[in-house]
């Protein structure tokens, strides 16, 4: 481990954020930053993305920042729910990041992104057609995230994430939508891991999952950017109760 090259997770004590931050614990010297305190971090920040000296605070020293910290709710209401943590503190992440001379930015974009082109059989990095404004939030940070590359140069990877909740029983795997876009909790972990560590890059777009059905998601760009290749595949979707 190289304990100079601080790794920050936000959203450390979400969902995914919390299973990725004990998954590179032993990796990396890592740094959390949630508004609720992050369980297991020894160098932890609790702040609010929107609070740009708490940020300045959580971003000072740090090498490569992954950014889980927001609002995920497909249902979200733009001005009530996203504007604050997915435009205003997304912007204060970056902005601070590259004056902090952060190298690296990896980014929790959506597939809600793309989700709108329901013509399409795969959902390409190309594919922008944001299906509600939760997944327009991540089209805005895939967008201003290729602007401070260009700008500054600081490297930004939008991670288009699947479909993941940690857990391998799962009720809700019994809708097919869901089934072609899981991310397994060990893969989610390695990919995680495959973005930090991978060579330079510049600028990307990638999608994360696992082995689902159809290939909906093009992993083409994942595995080329940083060597992933899923290997988990959708558990069985649990019988409906009081059905044999
Ligand atoms: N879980 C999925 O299936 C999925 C899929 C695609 C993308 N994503 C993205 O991955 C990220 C994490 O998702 P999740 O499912 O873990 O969500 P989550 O709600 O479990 O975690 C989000 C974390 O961000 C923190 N947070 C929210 N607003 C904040 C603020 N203003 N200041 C500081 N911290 C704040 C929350 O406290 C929480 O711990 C999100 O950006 C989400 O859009 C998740």
């Amino acid at each position: 481990m190289d304990a100079t090259r601080i790794v920050l997770v936000t959203g450390s004590a979400g969902n995914v954020g919390s299973t990725v931050f004990a998954g590179l614990k032993p990796h990396f010297a890592l740094r959390a930053f949630d508004r609720v305190p992050t369980l297991g971090a020894n160098d932890a920040h609790v702040g609010d993305l929107a609070d740009r000296a708490a940020v300045e605070r959580a971003v000072a020293g740090v090498h490569t920042i992954i950014h889980f910290g927001g609002c995920p709710r497909m249902e979200a209401e733009f001005i009530r729910d996203l504007l604050k943590p997915n435009i205003e503190g997304l912007w204060h992440m970056l902005d601070v990041a590259r004056l902090a001379g952060v190298k690296r930015f990896i980014f929790a974009s959506s597939c809600n992104v793309a989700f709108g082109a329901t013509e399409l059989a795969q959902l390409r990095t190309d594919t922008v057609h944001a299906f509600n404004p939760y997944g327009a939030t991540k089209a805005f940070g895939e967008t201003i995230g290729r602007w401070f590359f260009d700008t500054y140069g600081m490297e930004f990877l939008a991670v288009r994430i699947g479909y993941f909740r940690g857990i391998y029983v799962d009720p809700d795997l019994r809708e097919d939508w869901l089934r072609r876009i899981w991310l397994g909790p060990r893969d989610c972990v390695k990919f995680f891991r495959l973005a930090i560590e991978a060579p330079r890059f510049g600028y990307g777009i990638v999608y994360a999952c696992s082995r689902c059905p159809e290939n909906y998601l093009d992993l083409t760009s994942a595995r080329t950017l940083l060597g992933y290749e899923p290997e988990e595949d959708v558990p069985p979707a649990p019988p409906v109760q009081g059905t044999s």
